[in-house]
C-alpha cells in the first residue's frame, strides 16, 4: 500500500468500531503513527495497529485537551485530526428528551468542537488538515431523527466555517456524508416500536444498498492526504446517490 502518512500522526475519534477502526487501520497501513481515542476501553485495546490511546468522552472539553496534550507528549504532534466517534438514535420528535437531546449535541457537536480546537495548533504547526464524519442526514431532514440530523447539519456548518476561518493558513477541513454503513451502529439502530409511517423511512434508505467502513476509511484518507491538497471546506457525500434525488 502507498505510504501517504509515512511519518504522520493521525489522531482518530471513535476508533474502537466501525468507520473509526477501519479508519485507524488505514492509517496505520498507509504509515501513520495512529492515536485512538474512544470511550470504549476494550475496543480501543484491541486494536493493535495504535501507536497509543486515550479512552474518553468526547463530550468533556478538558479530557479533549488532555487527550491531545497526550497525542503530542507520545509522539510530537498532530498531522490529521479525523472526528469519527458518533451517536445516532431514533425516537417521534414529542419523545425526545432534554437528556437524549442533550447526548446527541454533547458526542457529535460539541465532542467535534472541543477535539478542533484542542488540535488546531498542532495541525497549524504541521501543516495538517482536520476530517469530520458528517452524515445524509446532515444534508437532508429524516423522519424521526430530529436530533441526529440537527446534529450533523452542525457538522457540516461547523466544517465549512472552520474551512474559512483557517483559508489561509495551510490546514484544510473537510467532512464527509455517508448514507448507510454496515457498523455495529447500524446494526444497533431501531425506530420507536409504535406509530412509525415505514413510507417515510423507506425515503431514507437508499438504493444502492450499506457501504462497508473501509470505503468511507479510504475516503477519509484520501482527503486527508496531499492528494487531496486543492479540496478545502468540502462536504463529500458516499451515499450511493442518497441525496441526489
Ligand atoms: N454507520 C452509518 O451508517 C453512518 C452513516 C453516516 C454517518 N455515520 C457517522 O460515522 C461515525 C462513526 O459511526 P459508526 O457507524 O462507525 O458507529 P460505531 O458505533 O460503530 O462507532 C462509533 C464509535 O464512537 C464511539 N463513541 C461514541 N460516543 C462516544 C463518546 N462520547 N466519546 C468517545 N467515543 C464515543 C463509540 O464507542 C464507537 O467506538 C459517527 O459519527 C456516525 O454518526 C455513520
Amino acid at each position: 500500500m502507498e505510504q501517504r502518512f509515512a511519518g504522520k500522526v493521525a489522531l482518530v475519534t471513535g476508533a474502537a468500531s466501525g468507520i473509526g477502526r477501519a479508519t485507524a487501520e488505514r492509517f496505520a497501513e498507509e504509515g501513520a503513527s495512529v492515536f485512538g481515542l474512544d470511550r470504549d476501553a476494550d475496543g480501543l485495546a484491541a486494536l493493535e495497529c495504535l501507536a497509543g490511546h486515550v479512552v474518553l468522552d468526547v463530550s468533556d472539553r478538558s479530557a479533549c485537551v488532555a487527550a491531545v496534550e497526550r497525542c503530542v507528549a507520545e509522539l510530537g504532534g498532530v498531522d490529521v485530526l479525523a472526528n469519527i466517534a458518533g451517536i445516532a438514535g431514533a425516537q417521534h420528535f414529542t419523545e425526545l428528551t432534554e437528556e437524549r437531546y442533550r447526548q446527541f449535541m454533547g458526542v457529535n457537536v460539541d465532542g467535534v468542537v472541543w477535539m478542533c480546537q484542542a488540535a488546531i495548533p498542532s495541525l497549524l504547526e504541521r501543516g495538517g488538515n482536520i476530517v469530520n464524519l458528517a452524515s445524509s442526514s446532515g444534508l437532508m431532514g429524516g423522519a424521526y431523527t430530529v436530533a441526529y440530523c440537527a446534529s450533523k447539519g452542525a457538522v457540516v456548518q461547523l466544517t465549512r466555517a472552520l474551512a474559512m476561518e483557517y483559508v489561509k493558513t495551510p490546514l484544510r477541513v473537510n467532512a464527509i456524508a455517508p448514507g448507510n454503513v454496515t457498523t455495529p451502529l447500524t446494526a444497533g439502530f431501531s425506530f420507536p416500536s409504535e406509530g412509525i409511517d415505514w413510507d417515510l423511512v423507506m425515503r431514507y434508505s437508499g438504493l444502492r444498498g450499506s457501504a462497508a467502513p473501509e470505503e468511507i476509511a479510504a475516503l477519509v484518507c484520501f482527503l486527508a492526504s496531499d492528494d487531496a491538497k486543492n479540496i478545502d471546506g468540502a462536504i463529500i457525500s458516499s451515499d450511493g446517490a442518497l441525496t441526489t434525488g
